[in-house]
């Protein structure tokens, strides 16, 4: 009987289309819905077993083996420094990330500029490739509201619609990169389960190549 294949997929926005993405490939999870909060979801005749973890877990539990592959965006996969393979750009959860502060916003160049932000390895690393020096405070979530509330002067940040932005009176000051979301395998799994892995890879989009992060 062929194994079964753990998927790990960043509950939310993503998991909803990454279940869309995967009925095109006739993998199906019946009892799956956006408002359930059931964590574990099985196709017994694909014999694929989806689990629903945090977007900054799925990188851990591809690296460490508990699931065999995960989807997950490419803002969290350039966060951790989890050693998994990514092996393809599935094109969906497409947004950016960039710099922003309020409308009104004037740098004080006579003290250091504060720059909230979850993702303080990209944010580091872009203003180390500017050349620009910055404090970066670390925060959790809603980090829009930092240049508001006199925490920090602008923010590093994932930006879709642009409405969290918009209704909080902030503009975009610079674009960093573009975000989609990612295939990534287990380095272990790829032997063990390559062809079912490399099977499902087709299936999704075919003619990609594999990378090493
Ligand atoms: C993300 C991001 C922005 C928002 C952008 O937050 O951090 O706040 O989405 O989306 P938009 O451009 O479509 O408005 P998320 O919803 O993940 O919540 P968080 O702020 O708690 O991280």
């Amino acid at each position: 009987m062929q194994k079964y294949i753990n998927l790990a997929v960043a509950k939310g926005r993503l998991a909803d289309t990454a279940v869309k993405a995967l009925e095109g490939m006739e993998i199906c999870f019946n009892d799956y819905s956006s408002n359930s909060r059931k964590l574990i979801h099985m196709d017994q005749k694909k014999r694929v077993r989806l689990v629903l973890v945090k977007a900054d877990d799925v990188p851990t539990y591809v690296e460490q083996g508990a699931a065999d592959i995960g989807i997950v965006g490419k803002d969290t996969l350039l966060e951790s420094m989890a050693s998994v393979y990514e092996m393809m750009d599935l094109e969906f959860g497409k947004c950016k990330f960039v710099v922003a502060a309020l409308k009104d916003y004037v740098e004080n160049v006579q003290r250091k500029t504060y720059v909230a932000t979850k993702y303080v390895y990209v944010a580091k690393e872009f203003f180390k490739r500017k050349g620009k020096s910055v404090e970066i405070i670390k925060l959790n979530g809603s980090v829009e509201l930092a240049p508001i509330m006199g925490l920090a002067d602008m923010i590093v940040d994932i930006v879709e619609t642009g409405t969290t932005l918009r209704e909080n009176g902030l503009v975009i000051v610079e674009e960093i990169c573009p975000v989609s979301a990612r295939l990534i395998v287990n380095k272990a799994s790829l032997k063990t389960k390559g062809d079912i892995i490399e099977t499902m890879i087709q299936q999704l989009r075919p003619n990609q190549k594999r990378e090493e992060v």
